[in-house]
């Protein structure tokens, strides 16, 4: 089976989020199980740069109005990758979809429109390479696939994957002429959305089936209050809309070989870990101290994190004897609350503002316990790497923490099967009561060992996952 994978990230190439992570390793893992992946990426610099082999396989004349090459090439893993040599859509440095200043890039539509169109027409095979047999496309900068293929009345199978309904890829409805797509796919049952265009709606409308990354996230979503403006629009589409959760990759995150951290450790060897706790106090200019809780945050700080509400509880953490060591970057009032937090507990709280992947491994390996009090959470990824590494998760029940936590409930410590701890709604309140609720756990040393060790055991890879993408696959390829 040929499976075109289309996305504006993947790790290691590009990365913002864990969209990047998805696309980086859910490749690898359904190619182990026989399907023949290559994933379509914007030729971004790093993305370029980042390829071995690199050759030319077409140069296209009019791709959003300048000249462009589809260029092959792979990853150091081996991934195929096809990436759209586009310089003036797609070289720039910095965050691909916004300027320094947080505002939109102003020609994100034409970028990632054109970016599609090629994609559709890659996968119907018009490029002088065979036709793929499915095109799985993610989140809104691939949302026009699917509309592009009915376009052209190609026969691939479709997918679209929303890994995140907060990102729509609205824009105003002029921008239509200007992408090659015809004016009668601008109605309500199509690209319009409150007289603007969303390139993430033209995906639900038009793939063959959509999925998101938790089974949780899949009915949230089709409600009004989870649905952010779509709840309707999916649940017109139920009968082809599924959750199949994210696993991560078992070798970039291995705490048995992971050469960003101190001493290696596993579920069969756990001992190492406490000396990363050490490593970790000291390289963050913490107390040193074995038996203090050292909770950790590595995140974008936003309000979907719910960071705001754990910016204001920092001194409740310190009071109450514990340590915090945080990683993220994001919306500037939450950033200066941490760092306000930090400079006024400074042997107890340790504040890393910016993004580090080998610090968001060190911090992993060293902490005991990881904050991700989301309000939503489509499938989260930082909790699986914190169960990977003996990190318990104190989390929102929302979407795939739901589905990836066990919460430490009387029923499941009692089967010593608790994994972390969850919470329901996210206020101030709550999020403080279960922060009093991980402080008793912690001063329970053999609970607390316990759950350490159900995390390190927890199966967080993709293999059950890319057999259920398999399964979605081959099923449409049988109507
Ligand atoms: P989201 O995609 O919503 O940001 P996920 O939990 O799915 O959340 O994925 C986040 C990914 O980004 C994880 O791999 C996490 O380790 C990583 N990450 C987040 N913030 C940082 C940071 N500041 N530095 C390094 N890695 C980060
Ligand atoms: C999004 C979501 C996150 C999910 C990730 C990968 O960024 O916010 O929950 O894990 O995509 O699917």
């Amino acid at each position: 089976m040929r499976i075109l994978m289309v996305a504006s990230e993947c790790f290691p190439l590009i990365k913002t989020g864990g969209l990047a992570d998805v696309v980086g390793a859910l490749p690898l893992a359904l190619e182990t199980q026989g399907a023949d992946v290559t994933v379509f990426l914007p030729g971004f610099p790093s993305v370029l740069s980042g390829l071995t082999g690199k050759k030319t396989i077409k140069k296209l004349t009019d791709v959003g109005g300048g000249k462009a090459k589809l260029m092959s090439g792979r990853t150091k893993v081996g991934l195929s990758v096809i990436a759209l040599d586009a310089p003036h859509l797609f070289k720039f440095e910095g965050n691909p979809y916004q300027l320094e200043s947080g505002v939109d890039r102003p020609d994100n539509a034409i970028k990632f429109a054109a970016f599609s169109r090629i994609a559709a027409d890659l996968a119907s095979g018009k490029f002088g390479l065979k036709a793929f047999d499915v095109v799985h496309a993610h989140d809104w900068q691939a949302g026009l696939v699917s509309v592009y293929l009915q376009a052209t009345n190609s026969e691939v199978k479709a997918v679209l994957t929303i890994h995140n309904l907060a990102f729509q890829g609205l824009f105003p409805k002029s921008i239509l002429t200007g992408i090659g797509l015809p004016d009668e796919v601008f109605h309500k049952d199509g690209l319009e959305y409150w007289d603007k265009v969303s390139f993430l709606k033209g995906g639900v409308v038009y793939s063959h089936h959509v999925t998101t990354v938790s089974p949780s996230y899949a009915l949230e979503i089709q409600s009004d209050q989870g649905g952010m403006g779509f709840g309707g629009i999916l649940k017109s589409r139920q009968k082809a809309l599924s959750g199949i959760l994210n696993g991560i990759d078992l070798e970039v995150w291995d705490p048995e070989t992971d050469p960003a951290i101190t001493a290696p450790f596993s579920a069969d060897a756990p001992e190492g870990k406490a000396k990363n706790k050490v490593a970790l106090q000291k390289k963050m200019g913490l107390r040193v101290s074995k038996d203090t809780p050292l909770f950790c945050v590595i995140s974008r700080l936003t309000t979907q994190k719910g960071l705001d509400l754990l910016g204001d509880l920092v001194d409740h953490i310190v009071l109450s004897g514990g340590q915090l060591a945080l990683l993220g970057s994001g919306d500037s009032a939450i950033e200066d609350k941490f760092r306000a937090a930090a400079e006024k507990h400074p042997t107890e709280v340790s504040v890393q503002i910016g993004y580090d992947e080998p610090l968001a491994h060190f911090i992993q390996a060293g902490s005991d316990a990881i904050f991700i009090p989301s309000r939503f959470e489509p499938c989260g990824l930082t909790q699986l790497c914190a169960m990977r590494y003996g990190t318990v998760p104190i989390a929102g029940r929302v979407g795939g923490l739901n589905d990836t936590i066990i919460d430490a409930s009387p029923a499941a410590l009692a089967k010593s099967a608790a994994t972390g701890l969850l919470f329901f709604d996210i206020t101030p309140h709550n999020l403080s009561a279960t922060i009093d609720r991980a402080f008793s756990l912690y001063k329970a040393p053999k609970i607390w060992s316990q759950m350490k060790q159900n995390c390190l055991s927890h199966p967080v890879g993709w293999e059950p996952s890319a057999k259920d993408y398999l399964n979605l696959y081959a099923g449409l390829l049988e109507v």
